[in-house]
């Protein structure tokens, strides 16, 4: 059954809030505390249907891990090499980097896997890992979900060059070297997120990142031994771009978003705002588990329509359909390209957007890899629609925050992936002063 969700606000958002723990974070550290032996103990893991999806994919591969009554996870990992056959399908919902990431770690064990997903994940392209982890000996019956793919002991180490900006793809590489003789080394011509470099040396694996003509390149060497961590997750920034983005084009707010991940590999959105003119301070920088972290004091501004420099997307790959909806409220043009990789995400980002601002009233020209939005200065937007998310988490959230200046309401015709990646996000907005409409 869906269910549909719109919200408004009758005047400015105020608060401070803490955003759930980082998503991407969140898997590595299950998978990695899977692979130490012993104890690892996890704070503010995101408690998102992805990462559940990660947790029992694990446990079906003989880790444990759960909750305890004070609300950390303990990890009882076991071992590089030790994860074993699942007896049933592995499933993964929705998440594209469960699945990514654990057919990179299943790659190089001795063990055969059937992957499934909903309709969103099944389609979605997994070439871009089958590719690397075939050079590596592990066989697949195919690129999209469902999928069964059995792994090699001990497998090829490669040296791979990223024919696409994906921490998805780097990572698969990186995890199936952790149990592959020698050094697998990924080539990346543009940085993506280095959450899994940062954590696999926090667990004692020994990963190097040099400078070539060709990009960075990072290596691990395999056969690696984990040790056991504490690790803690900083807030999901890039959940915390959508109350951000709320408070900016609410008239009037002042929000205090506490706790966020301010890695560069990430923080791209904070930038690109700043340039269109946002009001937005960073307060009590600090080191949280390896990743700087600091609190987002967002202050209501003046928006101004920007080139974003398409270089930037990769440090921001998720902000973009939030972004989209800032652009909705800038003066003037919004132009964002290179964002081809936006076409295969939880939904064809770029199009699933066009299609729900046009019906909102904004004007909008969809180009191959990215949009250009024409924005309204400040004004309301006339709103009066109701927007189909396409089962993608981010979609539902955007429109949710277009809604809170509008002429007349904006449905969400689906919130339920929502719980995939912020689940609260309601309870959170309502906290900030926004409503049911
Ligand atoms: C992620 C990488 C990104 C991002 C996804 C999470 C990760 O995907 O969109 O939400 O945790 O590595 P790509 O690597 O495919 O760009």
């Amino acid at each position: 059954m869906p269910t549909p969700l719109s919200l408004i606000s009758d005047g400015p958002l105020t608060g401070r809030v803490r955003v759930p723990g980082d998503k991407s974070i969140s898997h590595r550290a299950l998978m990695f505390g899977a692979l130490a032996v012993g104890e690892t103990v996890v704070e503010g893991l995101l408690e998102g249907e992805d990462v559940h999806a990660t947790a029992a994919a694990l446990r079906a591969m003989g880790a444990d891990m759960a909750r305890d009554a004070a609300g950390l996870w303990r990890i009882h990992g076991v071992g590089v090499g030790g994860l074993l056959q699942p007896r049933t399908a592995l499933d993964m919902g929705n998440s594209g980097t469960s699945t990514r990431l654990l057919m990179g770690l299943l790659a190089s064990h001795p063990v055969s896997a059937t992957l499934i997903g909903d309709a969103s994940l099944s389609r979605r392209p997994m070439r871009r890992v089958t590719e690397p982890l075939g050079r590596m000996g592990a066989q697949f019956s195919g690129d999209r979900l469902p999928l069964t793919m059995t792994g090699v002991c001990p497998a090829v180490p490669i040296r791979y060059v990223l024919p696409v900006a994906s921490a998805q793809v780097k990572s698969a590489v990186l995890l199936a070297g952790l149990n592959t003789p020698g050094i697998t080394s990924v080539v990346e011509a543009v940085p993506t997120r280095d959450h899994s470099e940062r954590m696999l040396r926090g667990f004692g694996a020994t990963v190097t990142v040099e400078a070539s003509p060709a990009g960075s390149v990072i290596s691990v060497h395999g056969e690696a031994e984990l040790t056991p961590q504490s690790i803690t997750v900083p807030g999901d920034p890039s959940s915390a771009a959508f109350p951000m983005v709320a408070a900016l084009i609410v008239p009037g707010s002042r929000v205090t978003i506490a706790g966020v991940g301010i890695n560069p590999t990430r923080a791209g959105l904070i930038g690109v705002l700043r340039a269109m003119g946002a009001d937005i301070a960073l307060t009590d920088r600090r080191d949280v588990g390896g990743e700087p972290v600091a609190d987002l004091v967002v202050t209501a501004s003046a928006l101004t329509g920007i080139e974003v420099p398409p270089e930037v997307a990769p440090s921001m790959i998720d902000e973009f359909p939030i972004l989209f909806v800032a652009a909705a409220f800038a003066q003037g043009r919004t132009v964002m390209r290179g964002l081809e990789e936006l076409r295969v995400k939880e939904s064809d980002r770029i199009a699933v957007m066009a299609a729900g601002l046009t019906a909102c009233g904004v004007p909008v020209e969809e180009l191959p890899d990215g949009l250009i939005v024409h924005g309204r200065g400040g004004e309301r937007v006339p709103g009066g629609a109701t927007v189909a998310a396409r089962l993608d988490h981010r979609i539902a959230m955007s429109f949710a925050v277009l809604g809170l200046h509008v002429g007349k309401p904006v449905i969400v015709d689906d919130a339920a992936p929502i719980a995939t990646s912020f689940p609260g996000f309601e309870a959170l907005m309502h906290q900030l002063g926004a409503r049911r409409g």
